[in-house]
């Protein structure tokens, strides 16, 4: 029996949804998609069907031609509704006829003018952790899977993509008509679709990219590697299973650095920083083919199976690319982001831990990168144990052992004593899984351009900034590093030293400017405001955009602008960071 989870109404005990007919026709000016979906279960089922939605307007429910009885519990702010159909009386299957709302979390609606081209409308789902929900009527867990069907009506100057197989179009009229296929079961949170004035370019036989015809080039450049990633991850975590792997360039409003929709990958465009300096991005996304699309957390309780796995492939990909110095590198990095979060949250609390109970708890709102970087210490450090051969060995059975499976952290406990029995019982499961804050014998990373990036900070300690010469030669991961390194408060007469010095004017790396800009306000360096709103105004994603706001909210001189800043581009933004910096500023009392 699947373990129960807190985020979502559904109840497995009654059966559970194996595939998914859609028809979705998409309304730019209203701002709603009508959908119809016709579900089919693993079982004819007696009694009560369990559904989640949340913002979605459910209009009818049939079975055949004759409509069954349903209805709909109190409505909860992180779970939504709970969907009732009063009883399958033995039926494997019911057809429901819903509508989005504008406001549906999942979606965004954008304007021509917040598209790189600006001449037409532009529509994507972002459903990760539990919004798909405001989409279609699911069972909203990762411990469910189903296969889909989809047709998408769209107006006829669109091309619409899906997490899925193509299988081409029909015009009709003003309108086209897109079918797909998803003949890999997906949990909901990886059903996916975008709309928009979008183009496609090979980059390998299985690998390609779509975005907005004005970016095919620069994407085709800065993505050329990524058949080459498929190939390495492949030979750590076996056959890739979803057939083609493609990347969609999203608008710059995208709330991710990336989101591993199975088949098409979702990314943002500020990756396209024309040194291919960011794709680690894409190896962590490609990455999550396996771990997390493949072998499944059971619950958002989990996540950390899901993404602590993901970075370490993510990690063993930049090492097969770029040497394990690289790697290291980008490693201290992962763990000074931790430690961040980790103070943030406070050294002793839940969000510290990789598992702790999440009922209640939203759990977009407990996303940090402590699962992702604690997971992967805990990772590297079984790695260490164990021998890289032996962990390797052990990493191939576990994918294989749990092919579209999604199992919790028990399961994977069970699976570890099982295989691995002295590197389980030479670590301490209890405290590296269950326990708040960091174990000290977490693994160092050892890195010579870490090195060189250390050597910088404690001349700074000691009163000697860089000068340009001696970072003119770093990558964008030393750099990074040295920012992350940095106090967050420093002379206003090193801002303005530094902005040069790293050419931030220029620099076209927007991790580097959230850094430098939080640090910078906090320093009341203010020269630095209008190009902190170009960042604001433009770019969604949260890992980037929150560390600013937050900065702006906290600090004195920026603190009275805040609220109004945000507001002026609070509607271009998508509902996931607008969430976010609300939270912030609503904590930061403004
Ligand atoms: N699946 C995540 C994004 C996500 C996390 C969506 C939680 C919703 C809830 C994705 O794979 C990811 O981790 N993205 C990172 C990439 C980075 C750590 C390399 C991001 O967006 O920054
Ligand atoms: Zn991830």
């Amino acid at each position: 029996m699947p373990p129960r989870d807190p985020h979502s109404y559904s109840d497995l005990g009654q059966g559970s949804i194996r595939h998914i007919d859609f028809q979705f026709l998409m309304d730019f000016d209203s701002r709603t998609l009508s959908g119809r979906g016709a579900y089919e279960l693993d079982r004819p089922c007696q009694g009560p069907f369990d559904l989640d939605i949340r913002g979605l307007d459910v209009i009818a429910v049939r079975s055949g031609q004759g409509a069954l009885d349903w209805s709909l519990g109190p409505d909860d702010p992180i779970l939504g509704q709970r969907l009732r159909i009063a009883d399958l009386a033995g039926r494997q299957g019911f057809d429901i006829e819903f509508r989005t709302r504008p406001s549906a979390s999942a979606l965004q609606w954008l304007t021509p003018e917040q598209t790189g081209g600006r001449l037409h409308p532009y529509l994507f789902t972002q459903c990760q952790p539990i919004h798909a929900r405001t989409v279609f009527p699911c069972q909203d867990s990762p411990s469910v899977r189903f296969t889909y069907s989809a047709e998408l009506t769209v107006p006829s100057d669109l091309t619409a993509v899906m997490a899925a197989a193509g299988l081409g179009h029909r015009q009709d009229g003003h309108t086209r008509r897109f079918r797909f296929r998803m003949p890999q079961p997906i949990p909901s949170y990886l059903f996916a679709l975008a709309v928009g004035d979008l183009t496609f370019r090979e980059l390998g036989p299985r690998t390609g990219v779509y975005c907005e015809p004005g970016l095919a080039e620069k994407a085709a450049w800065e993505f050329a590697q990524t058949e080459e990633m498929l190939a390495k991850a492949e030979g750590l975590y076996g056959p890739y299973d979803w057939e083609r792997y493609d990347l969609l360039v999203m608008p710059p409003s995208f709330p991710y650095g990336g989101m591993e929709n199975p088949r098409l990958t979702f990314l943002t465009p500020t990756i396209l920083a024309g040194n291919r300096a960011l794709v680690n991005l894409i190896a962590h996304e490609l990455a999550h083919s396996w771990t997390g699309n493949l072998v499944t957390n059971a619950t958002w309780e989990d996540f950390w199976l899901n993404e602590g796995w993901t970075t370490y492939a993510e990690r063993r990909i930049i090492e097969a690319l770029e040497g394990a110095d690289g790697a290291n590198l980008r490693a201290q990095t992962g763990r000074n982001s931790m430690f961040r979060a980790m103070r943030r949250f406070g050294m002793d609390s839940d969000p510290t831990r990789l598992k702790f109970s999440q009922a209640g708890i939203d759990p977009e709102s407990v996303v940090s990168y402590v699962p992702y970087e604690k997971g992967y210490s805990f990772l590297v450090r079984l790695e260490r144990l164990a021998g890289r051969p032996a962990f390797d060995r052990f990493v191939h059975e576990y994918i294989g052992d749990h092919r579209f499976q999604s199992i919790t952290t028990e399961d994977f406990i069970e699976y570890l004593r099982r295989k691995l029995p002295q590197a389980a019982r030479a670590i301490d499961l209890q405290a590296w899984l269950y326990e708040p804050g960091f174990p000290d014998d977490a693994p160092p990373f050892p890195s010579r351009m870490g090195d060189d990036v250390s050597e910088r900070l404690f001349d700074y300690q000691e009163g000697r900034l860089p000068r340009r010469e001696d970072v003119a030669e770093w990558t964008t991961a030393q750099i990074y590093l040295f920012l992350q390194f940095l106090p967050r408060q420093l002379p206003v007469e090193d801002c303005r030293a530094l902005d040069p010095i790293f050419d931030m004017p220029k620099n076209r790396i927007v991790v580097h400017h959230s850094q430098f800009y939080e640090i910078s306000i906090r320093s009341g360096y203010r020269e630095i405001l209008p190009r902190v709103e170009a960042l604001l105004s433009a770019v969604g994603r949260v890992f980037v955009v929150a560390p600013v706001f937050q900065a702006l909210a906290e600090t004195s001189w920026s603190r009275p602008m805040v609220r109004s800043l945000f507001e002026r581009h609070r509607a271009r933004h998508h509902p996931i960071t607008v969430a976010t910096v609300d939270q912030i500023l609503q904590r930061a009392g403004v």
